[in-house]
Order: structure tokens, then C-alpha cells, then sequence
């Protein structure tokens, strides 16, 4: 039992979801292309289709290229299932990702307008969208100060308050992080992926198999830093960035706020943070602003010195980010999710 639980590493067989291009109703705009967290999508003669990096297991169902489609060309089918090992969850999902169950409108017209019986605070909440298409337009300090306010009237375990922000609004000092926080994940690619998938000679070769090393490696982060963070899904991303020269970590946002916890805080200072964000996140939607966390600024921790010239010093240490900017085109859009997970005890 104990032997099984520990075999896959991190790459445990699994069926992945897929995104599925009607080519016909395709009007090659690029946006799903430009919008893709792991550049899976690429757009030849007018057309969308899987870029050649596609593989087998990269596609992580965030359904963001079916809400930036403004043809409805494109759905997710099948999603992330792992039928053995450590890392098992197909006993644990029931059923297939639907759109909200109380939305019986929304489900036949895919129209968000049409749901009336919500609050604007649902429809914040559902409509919200991880935004990576930005425009160049600077968003006003009143406003960010205004999102800030939202983060620093979060609840906070002891009311402890363990936050701290670091907002830039420089191009190139964002463009400096991007290309440090890239670096980093080039390490951590060669540290955790089988390298026919980094070269590329093999795209997709479900049988590449990870060096002993790096297997050591991985059940070592795996141990110290959390499985979340070897997770299959999260490292194919992080492989797809790398390889691409053209991602901006940042999606060229004209600004990046930095969360920061000070460790002295009570209790989970990380979910402080979490909670903090996401005021945040809610309150840039309900202004008209695109949000996107970014945790890949971690790749900072690879780089101390420039961390403290940005003013990143104990007791604080990085949560995670948020990029912040007006949205290219209309985004907000509900899609489909896992159902819950609920056990009802009346
Ligand atoms: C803690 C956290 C870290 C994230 N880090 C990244 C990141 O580094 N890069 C990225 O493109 N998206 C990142 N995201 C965005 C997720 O990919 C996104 O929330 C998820 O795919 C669901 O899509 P949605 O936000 O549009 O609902 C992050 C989200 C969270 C909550």
C-alpha cells in the first residue's frame, strides 16, 4: 500500500482535459492564444489549434480560452483524473465540471446578463476571470489605493493584519522580475522534468522517464515545500513558459502588486494573505479592472539581493502577486467547474 502510494512520483498517469477547436467558427483573433497560463494554444491561418508544445498533460481546465472566445469556438472536455498512487483523485470528483447549479438560464443561453436573481456580489464572484489580456493604459493610484483598501479591511486570524504590499507601476522593473522569476523556473525544469519533454524531441512521450536524481529531488520538495507545488499540472506550466520565449510572466500588466506576510503574524498568515487577495481581486473586478495572481513570482527566491532592493525583507516574505490593469476586450464570463465536494450533516 505503501510502496503504491509512493511509485508515480511526480508524473502519475492521468487523463487530462482537452480543448476541443471548432475551426469553423474560429475567426483567428488570438485571444485565446495570448490568454492560454500554459501557451498551449497557437493560431495558423486564421485557425486555432494545439501549438506544437501541446502534450498530454499540460491542460489545466481554467476554461480561460473558452471565456476570452467571442465566437464560442472552443470547450474543455474530460478533465484531470489520476486513477493510482499518491497522487489519486478519481474517486473523489463526482460527475463532470458544470456552470453553477442554481443558473438554469445561464446554462442555455451562456448569457450572464440574463441571470437576474443574483446579488452583484455573486456576479462579481462568478463572472470574475484570471485576466492575462491587458491594455498598456496605466490604472490610476486612486484606484489601486482604493483596491488596497479592500485587502487591508480583510478579516485576519487575531485581527493581526500580517500584511504588507509592494506596488510597481515601472515597465521596466516588471520586465527585470519577469525575466528573473523565468530564470528561476528554468531551474526548477531541469530539476523536475524528464528531458525529452524539455527538448522537445518527444513531445507528449507519455514513457520518458524521470532520472533518479531527480525523483530524490522531488520527493525532497515534495516533503519540505508541500505536494502542491510538484504537482504535474503545475510543473507542465512551468515547463510550456520556460520554453517560450515570447511569456511574459506578468502579461505585460502596467501594474504588479507584491503580497507580502510578516511572519511574526498569528495563527496562518498564508491564508491572511489568501483572504487579503482576494478583497482585492473582488474589489478590482467590481471596478471595471482585470486581476491575475501570480504565484511564479516565488522565482524571486532565487535572487535575495535584488529581493531586498524591492524592499522584500524578514520578517516579510512573499505570498504571491496580482497583476492589475484594464482588460483587453470583455473577459468576465462564468465557465464550468469541479462539482463540490460536500458532505451535508443535518
Ligand atoms: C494562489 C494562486 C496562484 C496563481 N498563480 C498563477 C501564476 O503564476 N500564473 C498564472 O498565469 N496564473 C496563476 N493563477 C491563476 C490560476 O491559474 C487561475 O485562477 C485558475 O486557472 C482559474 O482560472 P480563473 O481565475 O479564471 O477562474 C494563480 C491563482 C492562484 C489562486
Amino acid at each position: 500500500m505503501l510502496l503504491e502510494k509512493r511509485r508515480f512520483v511526480a508524473m502519475p498517469p492521468a487523463d487530462f482535459p482537452k480543448f476541443v477547436v471548432d475551426v469553423e467558427k474560429c475567426n483567428g483573433c488570438r485571444r485565446c492564444e495570448q490568454t492560454c497560463p500554459i501557451q498551449l494554444l497557437m493560431i495558423e491561418n486564421k485557425k486555432c489549434k494545439p501549438n506544437d508544445r501541446y502534450d498530454h498533460f499540460r491542460c489545466i481546465s481554467c476554461q480561460n480560452c473558452v471565456a476570452v472566445c467571442t465566437e464560442n469556438a472552443i470547450s474543455i472536455e474530460g478533465d484531470y483524473r489520476v486513477s493510482k498512487g499518491f497522487w489519486k483523485n478519481s474517486h473523489l470528483f463526482a460527475g463532470e465540471k458544470t456552470l453553477p447549479v442554481y443558473m438554469p438560464k445561464q446554462r442555455e443561453t451562456n448569457n450572464t446578463a440574463e441571470v437576474e436573481e443574483l446579488t452583484e456580489t455573486e456576479k462579481i464572484i462568478l463572472n470574475r476571470r484570471s485576466i492575462r489580456l491587458y491594455k498598456k493604459k496605466q490604472v490610476p493610484r486612486e484606484m489601486i489605493e482604493r483596491i488596497i483598501e479592500a485587502g487591508r479591511f480583510a478579516p485576519s486570524a487575531g485581527n493581526n493584519q500580517p500584511w504588507k504590499f509592494i506596488v510597481i507601476q515601472n515597465r521596466e522593473i516588471i520586465d527585470e522580475i519577469d525575466r528573473k522569476c523565468k530564470q528561476f523556473c528554468k531551474y526548477v525544469m531541469y530539476g523536475t522534468m524528464p528531458r525529452p519533454w524539455i527538448k522537445k524531441t518527444v513531445p507528449g512521450n507519455k514513457n520518458a522517464r524521470l532520472r533518479f536524481w531527480q525523483k530524490a529531488l522531488i520527493r525532497f520538495l515534495v516533503r519540505f515545500r508541500g505536494a502542491g507545488e510538484m504537482d504535474q499540472r503545475a510543473l507542465g506550466g512551468i515547463n510550456a513558459i520556460v520554453s517560450d520565449p515570447d511569456y511574459h510572466t506578468f502579461f505585460k500588466a502596467p501594474t504588479l502588486i507584491i503580497l507580502l506576510a510578516d511572519e511574526r503574524g498569528i495563527g496562518s498568515i498564508d491564508l491572511d494573505l489568501g483572504i487579503c487577495g482576494q478583497n482585492m481581486v473582488l474589489a478590482a473586478h467590481s471596478m471595471g479592472l482585470g486581476t491575475c495572481y501570480v504565484s511564479l513570482i516565488d522565482g524571486l527566491m532565487g535572487f535575495p539581493k535584488y529581493k531586498r532592493e524591492l524592499g522584500i525583507e524578514p520578517p516579510f516574505k512573499i505570498i504571491t502577486s496580482l497583476t492589475i490593469g484594464y482588460p483587453k476586450g470583455r473577459i468576465d464570463h462564468i465557465v464550468k467547474r469541479e462539482q463540490s465536494r460536500v458532505k451535508w450533516i443535518e
